[in-house]
């Protein structure tokens, strides 16, 4: 990669959040550092997902994603959806989750989650970016504490091979 481009992306520490899906019978859930609010009236959300993960083949048939903010202190659940593919393990069995809106997989005990309807993909290289109109939504206090962030994670080693 160009080393300038290194410098810029080598600055950036965005929130992480846990993506899960559920279609035909199947669920998956990947860690995710692509993602951002994409509007503001409506609000929208994007989250990007790698062509090669479990999380996105499923979630090409998923009418519902549900999107999860983690507390710093819970890299145990990084660690889980980032260093681990579905592919290999069910990491449904790790943590405690409900059905939500839609069928969508809620994981408990998180800071901050949503379920988003997908309402577009958008090709964006080697990651598709689902595009989320949210219907259903909770956590803790508005007012509480930090977030797990990509500093927190980056040592996760990624639990699906790249190719
Ligand atoms: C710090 C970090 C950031 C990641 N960001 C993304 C991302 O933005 N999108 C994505 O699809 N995968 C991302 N991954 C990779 C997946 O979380 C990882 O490969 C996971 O094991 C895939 O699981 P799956 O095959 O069950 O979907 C990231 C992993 C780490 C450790």
């Amino acid at each position: 990669m160009d080393d300038g481009m290194d410098v810029f992306l080598g600055r950036l520490d965005p929130d992480m959040c846990v993506v899960t899906a559920a279609a035909d019978g199947e669920r998956a859930g990947c860690l995710v550092g692509f993602s951002s609010q994409c509007s503001l009236e409506p609000v929208r959300f994007v989250v990007w997902l790698s062509e090669v993960n479990r999380t996105f083949r499923v979630a090409r048939f998923a009418e519902f994603l549900a999107v999860h903010l983690l507390a710093p202190e819970q890299r145990g659940t990084a660690e889980v959806f980032g260093g681990q593919t579905g592919d290999l393990v069910d990491k449904f069995r790790q943590v405690r989750w409900r059905a939500g809106y839609g069928g969508a997989v809620v994981l408990e005990d998180v800071e901050a989650w949503f379920v988003g309807r997908v309402l577009a993909r958008v090709d964006g290289g080697d990651h598709v970016g689902f595009v989320l109109d949210p219907v259903e939504w909770g956590g803790r206090d508005a007012s509480g504490g930090p977030v797990l962030r990509l500093a927190d994670a980056r040592t996760i080693e990624p639990g699906h091979p790249v190719d």
